[in-house]
């Protein structure tokens, strides 16, 4: 299992999201968006071994969670404006108490809550918050080829939309770099695919 923790300091979290101008009012709604994409699509499927939850910080009011799960989610097409009608919906529905994850359609739900929260309830599995000036999140060491069986590990990830990730209260967490430049979140979701996906050895 694969989960992905995407964190929108600015995006909306509640009110009538403005399709035509996710990057600006919508609080960079689109990063998160092609984080999702990134996280839950192929070129023709979905993957259906992860979730990734958007935290959406930027209110009005309390934070929202908004958790897609590959293997039971139904309808999401890889355009970015219909994803961000579906979240439009969501963001428009009652805010429900926090950690209590309420249905909105097939694999997906919300839940009042933050990133905290979020690895609380992932605490079975290490927690790599991926961060450019870090260690590599693979060995370094590893002779090639490199490629063996896929990763099949519960493993947590966590990024940030364009702004940095403040310090984070958790336990089993490692700080990882997929390399000196800092990329683009939905690229780095990528790369970890790619890593997990061929197996590549893990410096956890
Ligand atoms: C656009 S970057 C954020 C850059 C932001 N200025 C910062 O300092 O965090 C979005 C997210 O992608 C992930 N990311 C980008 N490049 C990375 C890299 N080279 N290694 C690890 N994570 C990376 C990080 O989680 C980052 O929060």
């Amino acid at each position: 299992m694969r989960r992905f923790a995407v964190v929108g300091h600015r995006a909306m979290s509640k009110g009538k999201l403005p399709l035509n101008d996710l990057a600006s009012a919508g609080g960079r709604m689109d990063v998160l968006i092609r984080a999702l994409m990134a996280g839950l699509m192929t070129s023709h499927g979905l993957r259906e071994n992860t979730v990734v939850v958007l935290h959406l910080l930027g209110g009005p009011g309390p934070p929202r969670r908004i958790k897609f799960d590959g293997a039971t989610l139904k309808g999401l097409h890889a355009d970015e404006r219909s994803i961000a009608g579906t979240i439009g919906k969501v963001i428009a529905t009652p805010l429900p108490p926090i950690g209590h994850w309420q249905p909105i359609t097939a694999g997906i739900t919300h839940s009042g809550g933050d990133l905290e929260l979020t690895l609380r309830e992932w605490n079975d599995a290490t927690t790599v918050i991926l961060d450019a000036n870090t260690p590599r999140l693979w060995n370094e060491s590893a002779s090639l080829p490199l490629r063996s069986q896929p990763n099949s590990d519960t493993l947590n990830f966590v990024l940030s939309d364009d702004q940095p990730l403040e310090s984070i209260n958790a336990e089993n967490v490692s700080k990882r770099s997929l390399g000196e430049h800092w990329l683009q979140g939905h690229m780095a979701v990528g790369i970890v695919h790619f890593l997990l996906d061929e197996g590549v050895d893990l410096n956890l």
